[in-house]
């Protein structure tokens, strides 16, 4: 399975550190493979704090050209440089308010493939579509033209999210059983473009939209589910940071504890308090 957070437009360098000072323990262990999304200006501070630990990085997205006069865009050859592994493309959020279409998804996808970029390409259907009765509909055509020109032994790199829109950031997580029947229609797309094992072998498809702990244990359960896109959740180490609301983060974690300076203080967190919900003051000590 593959787990893998989306920051989306959130966390600034520093955030960053703390944030992954937070995480890396907590999935040192993880049996899933662990993956991080991050901004471009978070990219580089990722990758130092997830140095030799079983994180892997992502970006939010990438470009097609290799390069030249794309203002605001990044290309594969930057990502990669900076160390990044996996990359989504065609987020839904980018569907809907930067113009992106299945071609320049596919697009997309064939640099990164080349390139030796992960993709991982989400697809799904918005409240309108589903109660319009195109989810299939939406599904085979969106799978099918991410997929355009990608070879068979290209598609063990293809990570595929099935982020229902209504889904995303609302609260309203799809059931168990629609997430699995749904991605089901994503798989059967793929054995008939390719063959029924690689569909069952070489890609992995995720669950994304509100996903929680308290829901992800059924949803990762279900046969047709390998893994899980998260947005939000992905951010609740960074939360729990930030119930220390004044301060700004300026000195980064030391192994036993976490160190911040806030108004010209010192203050130390241990870091059993903030596995066990850290609170404004009962976990703080102040030198
Ligand atoms: P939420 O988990 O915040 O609903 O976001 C899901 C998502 O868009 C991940 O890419």
């Amino acid at each position: 399975p593959i787990i893998a957070g989306n920051w989306k437009m959130n966390n600034t360098k520093a955030q960053t550190y703390a944030l992954l000072n937070d995480l890396v323990p907590l999935v040192a262990d993880a049996e899933a493979e662990v993956v991080i999304c991050v901004p471009y200006t978070s990219i580089w501070a990722a990758g130092e704090a997830i140095k030799g630990t079983n994180i892997h990085l992502g970006a939010e997205n990438v470009h097609w050209a290799e390069k030249g006069a794309f203002t605001g865009e990044i290309s594969a050859d930057m990502l990669l440089e900076q160390g990044v592994e996996y990359v989504i493309i065609g987020h839904s959020e980018r569907r809907q308010y930067f113009g992106e279409t299945d071609e320049t998804v596919n697009k997309r996808v064939l640099t990164a493939l080349a390139k030796g970029l992960k993709p991982i390409i989400c697809v799904g259907e918005t409240l309108e579509e589903r109660e319009g009765g195109k989810v299939e509909e939406v599904l085979v055509r969106q799978t099918t033209e991410a997929l355009k020109g990608v070879d068979k032994d290209q598609l063990d790199k293809i990570v595929i999210a099935y982020e229902p829109v209504w889904a995303i950031g609302t609260g309203k997580t799809a059931t168990a059983q629609d997430a699995n029947d749904t991605i089901a229609i994503i798989r059967n797309t793929i054995a008939k473009l390719y063959c029924p094992k690689c569909a069952e072998e070489k890609v992995r498809i995720q669950y994304g939209g509100s996903l929680n702990p308290k829901k992800a244990k059924e949803l990762m359960s279900m046969p047709q589910i390998d893994g899980g896109l998260i947005g939000g959740a992905s951010l609740k180490a960074e939360d729990q940071v930030q119930r220390l609301k004044s301060c700004k983060i300026k000195i980064k974690a030391l192994r036993k504890g976490r160190f911040f300076i806030c108004n010209s203080k010192l203050i130390i967190i241990k870091e059993d308090d903030l596995k066990n919900h850290l609170t404004d003051t009962a976990s703080v000590y102040i030198i």
